[in-house]
């Protein structure tokens, strides 16, 4: 297996590039390692092109929650746009430099973090703005793409998934209310993230799905 992890640095991107390195190569990508920032595409375009070809599986796991808001006034422009920059753009020009990475010969897949709230069907609670419409606008460029990817890599697939509520320096101010057995560690997290990709195939790609593999509605 040859796996590349962008955002490794992070809590989540840590523990899948961990449990990947004993199913064989995967390479580390991080903002920090000088690999890549999202606000730059031209440094995603470049490890890109360091990394080549042949790849079994991308996965973008990158974010970050942006200025969470509690009440509509509290909308921002500034806010909404950073959003945007790093929960939906950058990964959109991720996938646009590494889909093209993907293996042909074989079944092979591309996964971005997402969050259950870019759900607008599940959305009752209100609330966090930019973060939950750049999940929606990430989940639906992942979308998109799958569709072009169908007809290039016929066996390939691109998703984007909810890793549960999982104890990272993302979710630490927002712990208070999680029971803890609803508060995952990120080893068991990359676990079933991992698991729920080894049950997928090119006839779900496009799709939004759970870490415990079931489908979250748009
Ligand atoms: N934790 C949760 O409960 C939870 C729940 C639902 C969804 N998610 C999603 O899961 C993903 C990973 O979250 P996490 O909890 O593992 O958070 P985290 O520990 O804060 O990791 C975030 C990662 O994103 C990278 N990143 C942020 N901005 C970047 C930029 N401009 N360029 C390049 N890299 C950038 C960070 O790099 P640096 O190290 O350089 O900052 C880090 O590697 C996010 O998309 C998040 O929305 C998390």
């Amino acid at each position: 297996v040859r796996a590349v992890v962008l955002g490794a640095s992070g809590g989540i991107g840590a523990a899948l590039a961990d449990r990947l390195a004993a199913r064989g190569e995967v390479l580390r990508l991080s903002r920090g390692d000088g690999d890549f920032d999202l606000t730059d595409e031209a440094s995603i375009a470049a490890s890109a092109a360091r990394v080549g070809g042949d790849v079994d599986l991308v996965f973008c796991a990158t974010g970050e929650l942006v200025a969470p808001e509690r009440a509509n006034r509290q909308v921002a422009a500034d806010a909404l746009a950073r959003s945007f920059a790093v929960n939906a753009t950058g990964p959109a020009l991720v996938a646009k430099h590494f889909l093209p990475l993907l293996a042909k010969d074989r079944r092979a897949g591309f996964a971005a973090l997402s969050a259950r709230v870019g759900s607008i069907g599940d959305n009752r609670l209100g609330g966090w703005h930019a973060y939950r419409a750049a999940k929606a606008a990430l989940n639906q460029l992942v979308r998109t793409m799958a569709v072009e990817l169908t007809r290039s890599h016929p066996q390939a697939f691109a998703v984007t998934l909810h890793p549960g509520t999982v104890d990272t320096p993302l979710s630490a101010p927002f712990q208070r209310g999680v029971a803890p057995d609803k508060l995952f560690t990120t080893d068991f997290a990359a676990g079933r993230l991992l698991s729920v990709l080894d049950g997928l195939d090119a006839s779900a790609s496009g799709g939004f799905f759970a870490w415990d593999g079931q489908a979250i509605p748009f």
